[in-house]
């Protein structure tokens, strides 16, 4: 199904819009804008017509995020609206482990991945053969999985979490158990411990697995953007270093982030994270002031408006998120039991 050209006044509305939304200021030029109005406006009429909805992650384009999004969050917020939507397809702007839980929690309806390469270290980084073998070696104690990971490894786990949530859930379960494996980031895990004050490799057991863009980050410059910028508030996610973690003001998840800015007083503000996340609260809070220090995750970046038109236009069966019956049934146990320990200590 092709869509038709918009007409001239159609696509200066468009332009217009987009602008209005502050792309400007993020650096498009007047023909990126028209450039990303025409596909725009394409996109949104398939998305009626094909009674479709478009998740899309913080870290996506700007031109993603303001331009077709219907709702756009961090990985829980995502997944929990997506639990809730009565549209028919969803066509997910984000990465592979987050199309497949939206698959896992509506396997009637059909999920589209626009672009292929957007897959995930973390995900990448343990298999479901690796659970089973994690389990193996540590019986008894339940198995807590990062949301970032494929649908195979989620259903060999007793429960799933998110930056927004692993604290508060794995506080509840160590008041049942001595004994936690987080799997699979390395360093979430270690701050986890940390926050928990728990014994890594004894009480709280992880993997090897590592973000490529949070991994990075370099702590020793911390001090120097201090000096340079006073009075600055610097957010890192959950999955930096502890080294780095432990020099910053704040450590949580995309979702965390924004709603500390929200909040905060401060004369800026330094997102120690994916650069999709500083682009939005710039136009967000126009007032406020960013410092950059950001990372592209070129895993977020692989989806473009082409990809997600075409994919609206021809789908083809690799775009299709399909999952085994038995594989979709073992993993929303999981991710359901996020969903009630969460009920009281996350607000969207
Ligand atoms: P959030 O759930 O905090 O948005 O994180 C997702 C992600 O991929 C972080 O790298
Ligand atoms: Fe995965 Fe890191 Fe990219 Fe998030 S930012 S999708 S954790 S590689």
């Amino acid at each position: 199904m092709t869509s038709r050209e918009p007409s001239e006044k159609e696509l200066s509305a468009e332009t217009d819009r987009l602008f209005e939304h502050g792309l400007s200021d993020l650096g498009y030029t007047d023909q990126d804008l028209e450039r990303c109005a025409r596909l725009t406006w394409k996109i949104n009429s398939l998305k009626k017509s094909q009674q479709a909805v478009i998740p899309a992650h913080v870290y996506q384009r700007a031109e993603i995020i303001h331009g077709v999004a219907d709702f756009i969050g961090d990985s829980y917020k995502l997944s929990k609206l997506c639990s809730e939507t009565k549209a028919r397809k969803i066509v997910f702007c984000g990465v592979r482990f987050m199309a497949e839980t939206a698959k896992i929690l509506n396997p009637e309806k059909e999920v589209l991945l626009p672009a292929l390469e957007a897959g995930c270290s973390l995900s990448e980084s343990i298999t479901a053969a690796d659970v089973r073998q994690v389990k193996a070696k540590h019986p008894g104690a339940p198995v807590v999985t990062y949301i970032n990971t494929s649908a195979d490894v989620k259903a060999e786990s007793d429960v799933i979490v998110t930056s927004a949530n692993a604290p508060q859930i794995m506080k509840k379960l160590y008041a049942k158990h001595d004994k936690i494996v987080f799997l699979p980031d390395e360093m979430m895990g270690a701050n986890l411990a940390k926050a928990l004050d728990k014994k890594l490799g004894k009480e709280l057991i992880t993997w090897k697995g590592r973000c490529i863009v949070h991994d990075n980050f370099d702590a020793s410059s911390v001090a120097l953007y201090r000096k340079m910028y006073p009075g600055v508030k610097i957010l890192a996610h959950s999955e930096c270093s502890p080294g780095l973690v432990s020099v910053v003001d704040m450590i949580g998840g995309t979702g965390d982030m924004m709603k500390f800015v929200e909040k905060s007083k401060a004369p800026s503000y330094m997102l120690v994270t994916e650069c999709g996340l500083g682009d939005l609260a710039r136009t967000k809070f126009p007032g406020k002031v960013f410092v950059p220090m950001c990372r592209l995750c070129p895993y977020m970046k692989a989806t473009g408006l082409e990809q997600i038109l075409r994919v609206m236009e021809k789908p083809s069966p690799t775009h299709r998120i399909e999952l085994p019956a038995d594989i979709i049934a073992k993993a929303r146990k999981p991710i359901e039991r996020m969903f009630e320990l969460s009920e009281d200590t996350v607000k969207l």
